[in-house]
């Protein structure tokens, strides 16, 4: 049998946030209908770029209106020394990609220990095979959520990698046949205009960073356009 669809949720990313105005973007993201924050969380090492750490996740704590989770993104060449600090801070939900680590097993273990939830993320290049232990029915820490990455990961604003879609059917169907509730996460070029087709694909947990805070109309705005593109897609 297969298990019960899982809910969907819109998850802003902090990325693309206007920094000096932290406080008012989470708010107008929170008043929207956000369900939980992203925290990219990238050291110049793994990706090519530099982000924020684990007093950002802080920041975001403080500042959100009300209590939603934040999900930390690690984007480092060590995740395993940042998990405990990023749930210190406050991460609800703690992402480590696949490729930083050949011990993955201990990783989620970590990040169970720590408190938070665990999730992996995987490049677009990085077939599923990657996880297909950590997705046992019988993992000693059961993943919460798998995170495809639908660009490369380091900057906001690139374009959604359309070969990704045929990823996540192939994991929809995977976790279904082991009868796992997992979500399944995408990241990267989420937009009114492929946010439908990820969703058909069968992924349930959308992040979206420059849909949201760059948006014209700002955060409350891009969030609306995004949860209509999506009921345009369920009435289909
Ligand atoms: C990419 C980050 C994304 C990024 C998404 O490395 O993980 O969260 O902020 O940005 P958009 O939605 O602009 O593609």
């Amino acid at each position: 049998m297969s298990p019960k669809p899982r809910p969907v949720h819109l998850v802003p990313s902090i990325l693309s946030a206007d920094f000096g105005r932290l406080g008012e973007e989470l708010r107008a993201a929170a008043e929207a209908g956000a369900d939980r924050f992203q925290v990219d969380i990238m050291d110049g090492h793994f990706v090519p770029n530099l982000s924020m750490g684990p007093m950002f996740v802080a920041a975001v704590r403080k500042h959100c209106p009300r209590p939603l989770p934040i999900e930390a993104h690690l984007m480092v060449a060590r995740p395993e020394q940042w998990i405990a600090p990023v749930a210190a801070a406050g991460a609800d939900v703690i992402i480590v990609h696949a490729e930083a680590t050949v011990h993955l097993h201990s990783l989620l273990q970590q990040i169970a220990a720590a408190g938070a939830l665990a999730a992996v993320a995987l490049n677009p290049a990085t077939p599923l095979e990657a996880i297909d232990e950590a997705l046992s029915p019988r993992a000693t820490t059961p993943l919460a959520m798998v995170l495809l990455m639908t660009v490369e990961p380091g900057f906001g604003g690139q374009a959604l990698i359309p070969a990704v879609l045929d990823k996540i059917g192939r994991l929809r169907r995977r976790l279904d046949e082991r009868g796992l509730e997992c979500d399944i996460e995408v990241d990267g070029g989420v937009e009114a205009a492929t946010i439908g087709a990820a969703r058909a694909a069968g992924a349930n947990v959308f992040v979206a960073g420059s849909a949201v805070f760059g948006h014209a109309g700002g955060a409350k705005a891009g969030i609306a356009a995004l949860r209509k593109a999506l009921a345009r897609g369920a009435a289909r």
